[in-house]
């Protein structure tokens, strides 16, 4: 069993230690995959194709709006609702990953190249526009600033939307089971009555390697996740989940049993 790292940072500890550059080095650049990425990330990229080409554009109309809680630095999400979605928004709580999106979104040249990605998902057979970058430019209509533990969420209210999406977010966000209980709710009601929302992220993990330093994440289990989905009026259609391997050379699964999830379901009518 491997030793949990010497320091963990909490989640109010994003704000001052969460560096954008390195989380995207850890995930999105794909240099030397270690046994997580190997195994974790084409799952989570042939789910996302599933989900948002076989399953979404059947039921969503052309005119549809997405919008993202807690993205990142990240448009990993993007590069697959690109191509449904007419209008996508951004958020995220640190300054530090919404300037980095804008960096892309301005084409700045020190702005994260997604390109080696985007190769990496053609490689895996997993179906990717030529042209997607320029997609995801043309869909993005702002980066937004949120905290799931306020009221509104949104610093700047847009209303209810089409879909929302909350990847790898509320673990990480919140200490206890009834923050994650009412975090959830609050990211919820920006779904619009029968509207879509989709959520990833980890069970029985708790706590995560973001690159540069790791941070605490509230262990949910599978039952945990689909109940607070269901008090908060979200009628579970699907749901993906993948054993995270096992390794000695990552520190991303806290022990064996760690589940990464992608699910999705349909807000019930108030
Ligand atoms: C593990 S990262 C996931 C990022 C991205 N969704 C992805 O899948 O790569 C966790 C994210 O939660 C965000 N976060 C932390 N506290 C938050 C809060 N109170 N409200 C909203 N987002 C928060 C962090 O800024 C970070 O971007």
């Amino acid at each position: 069993m491997l030793d949990p790292p010497a320091k963990l940072f909490s989640s109010a500890d994003h704000e001052t230690h969460f560096n954008p550059s390195k989380y995207l080095e850890k995930y999105y650049s794909l240099v030397r995959p270690d046994e997580f990425e190997k195994e974790t990330i084409p799952f989570q990229l042939k789910t996302f194709y599933h989900l948002f080409h076989e399953i979404l554009k059947q039921k969503l109309s052309a005119e549809s709006r997405l919008l993202e809680i807690g993205a990142g630095p990240s448009i990993n999400l993007c590069l697959f609702a690109a191509g449904v979605f007419r209008e996508i928004y951004l958020s995220d709580y640190l300054l530090g990953n919404r300037n980095e999106l804008m960096k892309w979104l301005n084409y700045e040249p020190d702005a994260f190249d997604w390109k080696p990605y985007i190769n990496y998902i053609r490689e895996k057979n997993i179906p990717i526009d030529d042209n997607i970058l320029e997609q995801v430019h043309e869909k993005v209509k702002d980066v937004l600033e949120c905290d799931v533990r306020t009221e509104q969420v949104l610093a700047q209210p847009i209303g209810q939307m089409d879909a929302v999406a909350c990847m790898a977010c509320l673990e990480a966000a919140c200490e206890t089971y009834s923050d994650y209980q009412d975090a959830s709710k609050r990211v919820i009601n920006l779904v619009k009555p029968t509207g879509y929302y989709i959520q990833s992220g980890y069970l029985n993990q708790s706590y995560y390697d973001a690159g540069a330093y790791y941070f605490r994440t509230l262990s949910t289990t599978r039952q945990q996740v689909v109940d607070t989905l269901d008090i908060n009026g979200i009628d579970v259609q699907g749901w993906f989940d993948f054993e995270v391997p096992y390794c000695g050379a990552t520190r991303t699964t806290t022990s064996p049993g760690t589940l990464f999830y992608i699910c999705y379901g349909v807000k019930r009518e108030e």
